[in-house]
């Protein structure tokens, strides 16, 4: 099986913690989009769910597919969210980086409002040590030297060597995600202590929120070459 067929396959066993009348946090990225796909032939087919999307192309991507959708306003606590990851960390704590496609914001507040966050990911995307995938930070536009400054000796003072670059979308100009914030990947190469990382950067004032996902996936639903199999969070 190839990557993009493992995703799939990921996404299709991810189906069987939707059950009718639940309301289903929709992820962002290539691994989501499939699920979002066959969410869509499921309610088609007359499962009746309703969905809150990541990401604004999430939202498209499921109005498009006649996903009913509501808001977290409208349902503050969700059953199930199913999203992709960039790397997920070892047992027992399953911590992830999540930003890659730029929606991590989002995505964590959707994750932390749901009882069970169902991750979906090949199985490339298990690593025995965090950090080899730069960590997307969000950030706002506002004084942003001085955050990547602040950003860069947190992350030093940590063992790790920086450095955080803005991200620029293909027109070159910075990536704007969905809150109007800019993104900064650290060059973190090895998370020894993600909490220790986590707290740093969420004590620099500029610094909306980070792709460090930690307490947040019950369930992870990996795909290889020879199947799936679902690990669960202690
Ligand atoms: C979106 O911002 C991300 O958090 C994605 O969930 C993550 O990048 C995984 O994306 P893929 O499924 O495309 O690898």
């Amino acid at each position: 099986m190839d990557p993009d067929s493992q995703k799939r396959a990921a996404a299709a066993a991810a189906l069987e913690f939707v059950q009718p009348g639940m309301r289903v946090g929709l992820g962002t990225g290539s691994t989501a989009r499939h699920f979002v796909e066959l969410l869509g032939e499921r309610v088609a087919g007359g499962l009746d769910v309703v969905g809150v999307p990541t990401s604004e192309v999430t939202r498209s991507d499921a109005e498009r597919l006649g996903i009913p959708l509501t808001t977290l306003d409208a349902a503050p606590e969700l059953d199930v969210t199913v999203d992709g990851a960039d790397e997920i960390g070892p047992e027992p704590d399953l911590v992830l980086i999540k930003g890659g496609g730029g929606a991590l914001l989002q995505e964590k507040i959707v994750a932390a409002a749901t009882k069970r966050m169902v991750v979906i990911a090949d199985q490339s995307k298990l690593v025995q040590v965090l950090g080899r995938f730069p960590l997307p930070i969000e950030v706002m536009p506002f004084g942003l030297a001085a955050t990547r400054r602040a950003i860069e000796a947190a992350v030093a003072a940590l063992g790790s060597p920086g450095p955080a670059i803005l991200r620029r979308g293909k027109d070159g100009h910075a990536f704007v995600t969905d809150g109007g914030h800019w993104i900064v990947d650290a060059a973190l190469e090895r998370i020894a202590d993600p909490v220790s990382v986590a707290n740093a950067l969420a004590a620099i004032p500029g610094v909306v929120e980070h792709g460090l996902f930690i307490g947040l996936a019950q369930t992870i639903v990996l795909a290889g070459p020879n199947g799936v199999r679902v690990i669960e969070r202690a």
